[in-house]
């Protein structure tokens, strides 16, 4: 029945005793765009794993335009029209953007000649935003840039069904637009696409129906607006953000995607009641003549010919809460990689407590108390999640190992649930998680958190920022990377803008908010 782009009956995968899709019934009509949205850990990239055929399914049956291709490997299905993205990108690290995404056309449908494969992945590069790094070891990308390999090589494969599986992730308002645009073009190009994601203004622009996962099932499908309305949703993934949302319903992006898209869940802003943001009592205010803990001056960086910084100066004094915004690619993970001495400085200097940092290795740098949070995780798959925790407190005692891991577990029950598996055999939204309790361990003076609330479901990134403002209470500093910038602004005591590497803006969080400059950042003008 060629009505269907997919049909999945009562399909499920097991790992070890643990169901991650528990006999799911769903189908996708030809045309359509579905979005498929759930807490962490809920099976979304289990579903896609199966429907790629990335993983064969315990039971049931996967039918692709009214063809059985349950037992087909995944290249088979790649042939067949289906394409994907991977949550955690999987780029053939030693080989440039340009021949990973000629290896993946290869295995486009069709005929196709040498010709007019290199012709094809020319587009893709221009369309995808990789031109100019096509020549660039895909190993060498920065996460964003990775995510849109991932996009690039799914598209290489001319897909009929097009899984894509957290592209907005990390994105600020004005990418997550462009990710809008790219996704209703794509709608005209493919038969149709699923959607999975965490950010709700891509989710209501792009999609007519939500299909809502808890723990491998199937919780709710329907009419978008109808799905994300509900409060059984609510409960067990929007949080918050569904009661805001409810407020704001009048204002929703419309399903042409035309109007502009707020940062979503709406929700996930300040209610209207919420304090602005106070200085802690224990943070001095900025300007204040003790010396700050950490402090930058004229700091620049550069790869190759490439100005990653310049100039920076920048300061986070004991027990402040420090909000680093930008668009990506302004120098914000660099900056933080440049503090944890990941990256070499070109200029300029860097001290911590007073002591020079700038020329350490990292190593030395964290036992000076500075863990750093990054971007695209870092966690080691042979070790247990418990293990990848503990390497955080190499020398203290059993006591205190003990203490700190019920603290993280505290924060993170999913973590408690799962200590024994191997730290990547756990969802995109856990790992974050084991990443963000793994620096919370060393209890240190300074976070470096870049990306935070990365592939979190929005109800899981509420109680986090809870937890980061009694984190502060214990006078521990933080410098936070975040592309929610809301969010960011309402925990911190200050905020600084970075434009292209350098400096634009650094203040109170009232006064940032007010800026024409995170204005046109944002929201594009
Ligand atoms: N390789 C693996 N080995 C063992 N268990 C796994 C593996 N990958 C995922 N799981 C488990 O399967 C369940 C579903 O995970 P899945 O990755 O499908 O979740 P998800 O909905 O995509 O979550 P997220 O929003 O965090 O990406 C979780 O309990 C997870 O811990
Ligand atoms: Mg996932």
């Amino acid at each position: 029945m060629a009505d269907y782009a997919l049909q999945l009956e009562r399909v499920s995968l097991h790992y070890g005793g643990v169901a991650a899709v528990d006999e799911l019934s769903l189908t996708v009509a030809d045309g359509e765009a579905l979005a498929v949205i759930g807490p962490n850990g809920a099976g979304k990239s289990s579903l896609v794993n199966l429907i790629s055929g990335a993983r064969r399914p315990g039971g049931g049956r996967i039918v692709l335009f009214g063809e059985d291709i349950t037992a087909l490997p995944a290249a088979e299905r790649a042939r067949l029209g289906v394409g994907r993205t991977h949550q955690i990108p999987r780029p053939f690290a030693r080989m440039t953007v340009r021949e990973n995404l000629r290896l993946a056309a290869r295995y486009a449908r069709g005929e196709h000649s040498l010709a007019s494969i290199e012709e094809r992945c020319e587009q893709i590069l221009q369309r995808c935003g990789l031109a100019e790094v096509a020549e660039v070891m895909a190993g060498s990308l920065p996460l964003l840039r990775r995510k849109r390999l991932e996009l690039a090589r799914a598209l290489a494969l001319r897909p009929r069904l097009l899984l894509m599986d957290e592209l907005g992730a990390g994105l600020i308002d004005s990418e997550i637009r462009a990710l809008i645009g790219l996704v209703l073009q794509l709608k005209r190009e493919v038969n149709s696409i699923v959607l999975i994601e965490h950010v709700m203004d891509v989710v209501s622009a792009c999609c007519e129906r939500t299909a809502v996962l808890a723990a491998g099932k199937l919780l709710s499908v329907g009419a978008t607006r109808t799905v994300l309305d509900d409060p059984a949703v609510a409960a067990a993934y929007l949080g918050q953000a569904a009661a805001a949302r409810r407020a704001h319903s009048g204002k929703l992006p419309s399903a042409n995607g035309a109007s502009p898209a707020t940062r979503a869940p709406p929700a996930t802003r300040a209610p209207p009641a919420a304090p602005a943001a106070a200085p802690p009592a224990a943070a001095p205010p900025a300007g204040s003549r003790t010396a700050p803990l950490l402090s930058l001056s004229a700091v620049a960086v550069h790869y190759g010919g490439v100005r990653a910084l310049r100039g920076v100066d920048l300061q986070v004094h004991a027990g402040e809460v420090v909000a680093l915004l930008g668009a990506n690619g302004a120098g914000k993970t660099t900056l933080a990689n440049a503090v944890s001495g990941t990256v070499p400085l070109q200029a300029g200097a860097i001290r911590f407590e007073d002591q020079p940092l700038a020329g350490l290795p990292p190593e030395r740098i964290s036992a000076r108390g500075v863990s750093h949070c990054m971007e695209g995780r870092r966690v080691f798959a042979s070790l247990s999640v418990e293990e990848n925790l503990l390497l955080a407190l190499p020398r203290a005692a059993r006591a205190q190992r003990r203490r700190r891991l019920e603290a993280a577990y505290e924060l993170f029950p999913a973590l408690a649930q799962q200590r024994r598996k191997s730290g990547t055999a756990m969802s995109g939204g856990q790992q974050q998680m084991l990443a963000i309790a793994r620096a919370l361990m060393a209890e240190p003076k300074l976070i470096l958190f870049d990306e935070i609330s990365l592939g979190l479901a929005p109800i899981v990134i509420e109680q986090l920022y809870r937890a980061l403002a009694r984190i502060r209470e214990r006078g521990i500093a933080m410098l936070l990377v975040e592309q929610d910038v809301e969010r960011g602004l309402q925990l911190a005591d200050r905020a600084y803008v970075l434009v292209h590497g350098a400096v634009r803006l650094s203040g109170v969080p009232a006064a940032i908010r007010d800026s024409p400059v995170l204005r046109e950042l944002y929201v594009g003008t």
